[in-house]
């Protein structure tokens, strides 16, 4: 998978790439990301927001430095992107769209800065508007970051072990059941004696159980759409 990330700070994601299951999977060439600084194509660099039209506070993004980076880059290649754009207005995102997402060849992620985007990036570019939830950040970079990490995660060969994805919470509807590991009794509190019977049919129906248990006191509103 390709993933370009167009962006005012790129550095802000240098780190988040650098490490972990993000680091492995490029090295793995499972995916390449691209940073590109949106100023860098604008036609004034040291202007890529103003003021908008009809007064009210903060600053706005020009269309032109977006527009400008976005011919740019799909100028790099035949492929057409899915083209993200990170607003609280977007879907929200959820464990079945970064499902989704993971199966795309090229994901081109655009983030914003400053109070919004000039309504004609949304409605002058075919985009997919995405939101990480219900409240505002400053910018797009931090949403862009968690869903590189949800989606790349979930490309075929990314983690050692295709099982932990299978038992995680979210991927069957409920959160997942409680896991433990050595030692068997730390400060006076036990590991379930199921767990260390060795018997698989009954630690399975105790997994199952307790996912179900703990969504159901946790988390209603998923068990709902169960
Ligand atoms: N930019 C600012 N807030 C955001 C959010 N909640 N989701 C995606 N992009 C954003």
């Amino acid at each position: 998978m390709r993933i370009d990330i167009l962006t005012l700070f790129p550095e802000m994601f240098v780190n988040v790439l650098g490490h972990s299951i993000l680091k492995i999977a490029s090295e793995k060439a499972l995916v390449q990301y691209n940073l590109f600084n949106i100023r860098e194509y604008a036609e004034n660099k040291r202007c890529v927001d103003d003021r908008p039209y009809g007064g009210g506070p903060g600053m706005v993004m020009k269309p032109e430095p977006v527009f400008n980076t976005v011919a740019a880059v799909e100028q790099q290649t035949n492929v057409r992107p899915k083209k993200i754009l990170l607003t609280p207005q977007g879907h929200r995102f959820s464990q079945s769209l970064a499902r989704e997402l993971s199966k795309e060849p090229y994901l081109m992620l655009i983030s914003g800065h400053y109070e919004g985007f000039d309504e004609r990036i949304r409605t002058g570019m075919d985009v997919f508007e995405l939101s990480i939830g219900d409240y505002v950040l400053s910018g797009g970079e931090i949403p862009a970051m968690i869903v590189i990490d949800a989606v790349v995660r979930l490309i075929p060969g990314v983690l050692g072990d295709p099982d932990s994805i299978t038992n995680e919470s979210f991927n069957n509807g409920l959160l997942e059941y409680p896991q433990y590991t050595r030692p068997a009794e730390y400060k006076g509190m036990k590991v379930p004696e199921v767990l260390i019977s060795g018997n698989h049919q009954k630690i399975k129906e105790w997994h199952n159980a307790c996912a179900l248990e703990r969504t159901l006191r946790k988390r209603p509103d998923i068990l709902n759409r169960v």
